[in-house]
């Protein structure tokens, strides 16, 4: 098997670092563990172009927007029409119209939507809009899940060593990011996720505080974790006990589960939700939503807040993603890809865990079962070996997102991209565990 060359790459990354911090517009757009990370010229469909000329099968789709592929037809077409007409009002228009009341339609907690860019700027206005209905102050929420990079989110979010996290009842405020404010975390509790015991523990004794439990439904941010049996309807049913609202963080599971998102999914509705990256296929714009009584607590503003060009775009997505047999079609291709993982690791006698949840896949190193929580993950998944497997794939032309075993499935994706795939998995696999 051919290495890819990428000297065009590394030229351009250290060029770019002189004026740009870190090279990178996002943290992650270089992962800790590469010299430089591979420059981009276009996508199309499942693939991307690096400016070396390679040809890249992708399964990052953006950091998880480009559900519908790079640059698919249906999107361009709808933002062109809409450029030609203008790009930005900042007035109501058809479309909104028609955007809000059908996410209303799909979602199943969604009576009213509020729009706003990126998930953190949404996860920021759901936790005000929570405080603002319950007259309470503190948020529960849970280690290993990512809500976005504002001084009050970015706690717990990773850890070197379960030691980090100390006691499953009362997990440390770890702080990541010089220059984050201490004090944010004040009225913040963190809890280990999947744990009724803890939550319940939580909730009894200082409910009268807490405005709401925030959780990613499908643990998915820092590496995929499901839900365990009856994890979801058991926290609702705590939080209504104690008069505190369940908030679904869906920025990645919305769309990629399903249009309705995890509470679909699931079956499990939360009082409120957040959505993001996948809702307009790669143009940015993200909501937050629930009933009327609730969403009627606050108004945020926002210059760039559902843009016409969001708003065309996302529309357009939702259009394609209700077409008969779309979901099927991502699960048939999870399925393809995770049982021939799962097959190498046989093969090899390596130790690996892949699953499929319609655009989700995930596969971990180090385990050959279900991670039960981010501690387990901590514990057992071999991240040397994945770190390894992640700069091998991508010099054999198959684009990973780094350290967290996490990979996204688009309608693009073909049989011929799983089978290629498989092929450099299974000769990288051997090569990545020492
Ligand atoms: C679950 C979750 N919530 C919120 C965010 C923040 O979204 P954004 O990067 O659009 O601010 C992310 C981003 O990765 C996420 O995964």
């Amino acid at each position: 098997m051919k290495k890819y060359n990428t000297a065009k790459s590394k030229e351009l990354f250290f060029e770019t670092k002189k004026y740009l911090v870190d090279g990178v517009s996002s943290s992650f757009h270089k992962a800790d563990n590469e010299e430089y990370p591979v420059c981009m010229t276009h996508g199309k469909g499942s693939h991307l172009y690096g400016v070396d000329g390679n040809d890249y099968i992708d399964y990052v789709a953006g950091f998880g927007p480009m559900i519908l592929g790079y640059a698919p037809d249906v999107i361009n077409e709808a933002v062109t029409k809409q450029l030609a007409k203008g790009s930005q009002f900042s007035a109501p228009t058809e479309d909104l119209c028609r955007l809000a009341k059908k996410l209303t339609e799909i979602i199943p907690c969604a009576e009213m939507v509020s729009f706003q860019s990126s998930g953190t700027e949404a996860n920021m206005h759901a936790w005000r809009v929570a405080r603002a209905y319950t007259g309470k102050m503190k948020i529960v929420k849970f280690e290993g899940q990512y809500h976005g990079w504002a001084d009050e989110q970015k706690v717990t979010i990773g850890a070197e060593s379960i030691d980090d996290l100390g006691p499953r009842e009362k997990v440390n405020k770890l702080m990541p990011t010089a220059g984050q404010r201490v004090s944010t975390a004040d009225d913040l509790i963190i809890a280990p996720w999947n744990d009724v015991d803890v939550l319940e523990k939580i909730l009894r004794e200082q409910g009268d505080e807490i405005a709401a439990v925030l959780m990613e439904p499908y643990m998915c941010d820092e590496g995929p974790i499901l839900p365990k049996p009856g994890f979801l309807s058991t926290a609702k049913e705590l939080c209504r006990q104690h008069n505190v609202l369940l908030i679904f963080d869906e920025v990645i599971t919305g769309f990629r589960l399903s249009l309705g998102g995890a509470q679909q999914y699931f079956g499990v509705t939360p009082d409120m939700a957040v959505f993001g990256k996948a809702i307009a296929g790669g143009i940015s714009l993200s909501m937050i939503c629930g009933s009327r009584e609730i969403m009627s607590a606050g108004h945020p503003s926002g210059t760039f807040n559902a843009t016409p060009i969001a708003v065309a775009a996302s529309l357009a997505t939702i259009g394609e993603l209700e077409k008969p047999g779309t979901y099927e079609k991502m699960d048939a291709i999870g399925k393809r890809l995770t049982d021939g993982i799962l097959d190498i690791g046989k093969k090899h006698g390596i130790k690996v865990y892949a699953n499929h949840h319609n655009a989700i896949c995930q596969m971990q190193i180090g385990m050959d079962r279900a991670p039960l929580d981010f501690r387990d993950c901590l514990q057992n998944v071999n991240r040397e070996a994945y770190d390894r497997f992640y700069l091998l794939a991508r010099d054999y032309g198959v684009r990973l997102t780094s350290g967290r075993g996490r990979i996204y499935i688009s309608t693009a994706h073909t049989e011929a991209d799983i089978d290629r795939t498989l092929e450099v998995f299974d000769y990288i696999l051997p090569l990545s565990v020492k």
